[in-house]
């Protein structure tokens, strides 16, 4: 995967994939992508994805996850392998990352941010502009472009001076952060992966009756629109206006609702009654802002609910004192087989059942 994620599901994927069954025409839809650990599971079992997040980064990351080698030929480029390769001869230059990102920050403001070398920063900088070049030329597809940006983050990921996310970064710089940056050519599996990827809130995204439809909403107030707002920068190659210490990047209009503890269960429950779908899988957490009964409770709303406990599981965590105070956590899916609607009934008319607020 190559980069730490909140809530990354990569450990459990398999027996989150397992609750699907086999592909039956319809799409697996991981509608809260992230790094796309779940639609890369079940792409590998044959199944059309769909992944979506409110994030271009994690979108990114996502299409890295679940190509095949049938979906990119990079031919203007002499094919994938030597993309790769250009990428990482192009000479530093140093741009936004660097001026931002680097020591070099102290020379625009009065914080020196740690989170590349100097060197790596104007790397990142020439390769994303390199990038950009190639989309200019017309030699990248979308999906091409998309691949090679995942490729730059976790490039990028393997030399960040953090401990995780990009909250912060550290104040000693790591070994790891003083290795040069190297592009990695990902191996591709031999398929062509029947992939739409999708950029927004997951309240827009429209799914089918045939559909598999898998929601991992973010659980605590973490907003990953600013813990990883680097990989952002990264993604989109802008210059935006940034601040503080962190040299954060506005964040806030993609704040998500279910980061609230006041909002959560009425998002969580608005979203499930309003989904069309064959069954929806919904991941969560007995840490999360939202106790499991009333959960439970809102989404039989929706249709027939089955609860399955997917083991205690290691997981990430951002930060030491996280880590000191447990090791695991506990997930689990909420499985829903959703009361058939009257498919004429428009989507907003179909939400019926109170929301019951937390107190
Ligand atoms: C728990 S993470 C998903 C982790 C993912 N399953 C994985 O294995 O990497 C939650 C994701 O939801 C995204 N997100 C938060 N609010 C959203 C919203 N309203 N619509 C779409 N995506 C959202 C975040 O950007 C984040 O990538």
């Amino acid at each position: 995967m190559g980069v730490r994620y909140i809530g990354s599901k990569a450990r459990v994927a398999d027996a989150i994939v397992d609750l699907a069954g086999p592909s039956r025409g319809g799409r697996f839809v991981d509608a809260f992508c992230g790094t796309g650990s779940v639609a890369s599971a079940a792409a590998s079992r044959g199944w059309a994805i769909t992944v979506n997040d409110t994030l271009p980064s994690a979108v990114a990351m996502s299409v890295g996850a679940t190509v095949g080698r049938g979906n990119v030929s990079f031919a203007p480029l002499g094919g994938y392998s030597a993309a790769v390769r250009a990428l990482n001869a192009v000479p530093g230059s140093p741009g936004f990352v660097h001026s931002q990102y680097s020591p070099a920050s102290t020379a625009t403001g009065e914080v020196e941010r740690r989170y590349f070398t100097e060197e790596n920063a104007a790397r990142l900088d020439a390769m994303r502009a390199r990038i950009g070049q190639w989309v200019t030329a017309g030699y990248l597809t979308k999906v091409e472009q998309e691949l090679l940006i995942a490729d730059l983050l976790q490039a990028a990921n393997k030399v960040a001076n953090i401990s995780g996310t990009y909250g912060c970064f550290l104040k000693a710089w790591s070994p790891a952060a003083l290795r040069p940056v190297l592009v990695r050519e990902r191996l591709l599996p031999p398929r062509t992966t029947d992939l739409d990827a999708v950029v927004g809130d997951v309240t827009l995204l429209q799914t089918t009756t045939n559909d598999t439809v898998y929601f991992d909403p973010p659980y605590t107030k973490r907003q990953y629109s600013a813990y990883y707002h680097l990989l952002e920068t990264l993604h989109a190659g802008d210059s935006p206006q940034v601040g503080g210490v962190t040299g954060l990047r506005p964040w806030k209009d993609k704040a998500s609702d279910f980061c609230y503890k006041s909002r959560a269960l009425g998002a969580l429950t608005q979203l499930v009654l309003g989904t069309t779908a064959r069954q929806i899988l919904l991941s969560y957490s007995n840490e999360g802002h939202v106790p499991r009964d009333y959960l439970i409770n809102a989404l039989s709303e929706a249709g027939t609910v089955t609860v399955h406990e997917i083991q205690t599981i290691g997981r990430y965590r951002p930060n030491a004192r996280a880590s000191a105070n447990a090791d695991t956590v506990d997930e689990y899916v909420i499985e829903i087989q959703p009361v058939r609607m009257d498919p004429e009934v428009p989507k907003a008319h179909r939400y019926r059942g109170s929301v019951v607020h937390t107190a």
